[in-house]
């Protein structure tokens, strides 16, 4: 089998690609490049535990045209929350709190106003775009309020994220390289200013609450600096809606694709936990991310040289059967149904997986309990995926039920 990673065939259906990978070729390297890519689930878990041989980050450079532009602005593009071990604990330590238990909790009524109001925005009409009028505005406003940022600028916010995430997407031109620096500039600058507006008049937000925290230094505390918030919540806010947005359209496909499932489901809502694993397993948000090497290593017999780049393929990991029998069908009876790595495992493990894991779960037992007879609309559907190297999204979903 001919391996392009690039190829647009590939990006739609990864899952024959993998398949060969896992089988012939677990640590490949991809031709004319020192990238390996590691499908194998105990492979993909080798690199994690070992992070000071496998670091956060890529060794890849942006190019010096883009690093002009984050200069002339006095900006570092500096990533608080992908440095490594043991400062990297000290930061996550300030935001995990956040996405978990008691400080998750807090949010939930306001998460459970916003769907309230997205499903009363369609659910006379019969019929949705699920993606565009449901899976994109739900976690774009849920981070947004968290953040404290305000809910008239979700447009401009969201065409920033657009262009923040696009270097995982694909390889760059070195002119969309300068367009992407240039994007993310101009969001560092309004995030300066919503800062700078948080110290005058505090509120009860994630911002505000780092403009007062602490970071433990080498023997003191001290504040953080303007640029380390800044870029702890850019990463906040790309990651708290993009991905969720990716994994809510396909839970719906999935849903309604699997014969009998829905009715399941609705007859048994305590499964739509499971369902929500099994669908960040079968088709995951963020298919693969890189990790530099530090020192001349090996994985699985393969040499790696000391510079190269390792790309931990997480959606062929959790489709490997030696981890997860009957890797394709969903079965919501699985014992290790979390030990997927869709939010990755270790040190970077996600922090917004449990924010995610609520807004989909919630939205799932909404969709049962308020769009009857819910189905594909049998016209207008191509489940086609926007073409994308690091993430997995369906371009659209239509879908119809009988409204109230
Ligand atoms: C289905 C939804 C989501 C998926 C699939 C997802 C996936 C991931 C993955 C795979 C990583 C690890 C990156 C690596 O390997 O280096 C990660 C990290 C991260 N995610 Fe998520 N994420 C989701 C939702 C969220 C949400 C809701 C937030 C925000 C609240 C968020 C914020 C972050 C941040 C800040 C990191 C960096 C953590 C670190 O490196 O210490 N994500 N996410």
């Amino acid at each position: 089998m001919d391996v392009d990673l690039l190829a647009p065939a590939t990006q739609e259906d990864w899952y024959p690609t993998y398949q060969y990978l896992r089988d012939e070729s677990p640590v490949y390297r991809i031709p004319g490049t020192d990238d390996y890519v590691v499908s194998r689930y105990d492979d993909i878990m080798h690199v994690l535990r070992h992070q000071r041989t496998f670091p956060a980050g890529s060794s890849k450079r942006r190019s010096l045209a883009a690093q002009a532009v984050y200069d002339r602005g006095g900006w570092e593009r500096m990533t608080p929350l992908g440095t490594n071990p043991p400062v990297h604990r000290h930061y996550r330590a300030l935001v995990d709190h956040f996405f978990t238990g008691a400080g998750l909790a807090r949010w939930r009524p306001v998460i459970e106003r916003f769907i309230d109001e997205q499903f009363s925005s369609f659910e006379r009409d019969g019929e949705v775009e699920w993606s565009s009028q449901y899976a994109v505005p739900l976690p774009v406003r849920v981070i947004t309020h968290m953040l404290g940022l305000p809910e008239a600028d979700i447009p401009k916010l969201k065409q920033w994220s657009a262009a923040w995430i696009l270097p995982f997407v694909r390889p760059l031109q070195p002119d969309e390289d300068v367009w992407v620096a240039e994007q993310v500039v101009e969001m560092y600058g309004y995030l300066a200013e919503q800062i700078a507006e948080k110290r005058r008049s505090p509120g009860e937000d994630i911002i505000t609450h780092l403009t007062a925290a602490e970071l433990t230094g080498e023997d003191e505390l001290r504040p953080l600096t303007d640029q380390e918030i800044i870029t702890i919540v850019d990463h906040l806010f790309v990651g708290g809606n993009e991905t969720t947005t990716f994994a809510m359209t396909s839970a719906l496909w999935v849903l309604l694709r699997e014969p009998g499932l829905y009715e399941r489901l609705g007859a048994d809502p305590s499964l739509v936990p499971l369902f929500v694993e099994e669908v960040l397993r079968l088709e995951s948000p963020t298919q693969g991310l890189w990790r530099a090497v530090a020192e001349d290593t090996e994985i699985a017999g393969t040499p790696i040289p000391k510079g190269s780049s390792v790309h931990l393929r997480y959606a062929s990991g959790n489709r490997d059967e030696r981890m997860f029998p009957e890797p394709t069908a969903v079965r919501l009876d699985r014992a290790n149904s979390r030990r997927h790595l869709a939010f990755t495992l270790g040190e970077h493990q996600c922090p917004g997986a449990d924010l995610s894991r609520l807004e989909q779960v919630l939205t799932l037992q909404e969709v049962l309990r308020r769009l009857p007879e819910l189905r594909l609309d049998p016209e207008r559907n191509d489940f086609t995926h926007v073409p994308m190297f690091t993430m997995r999204a369906l371009k659209q979903l239509h879908l119809r039920f009988t409204p109230p």
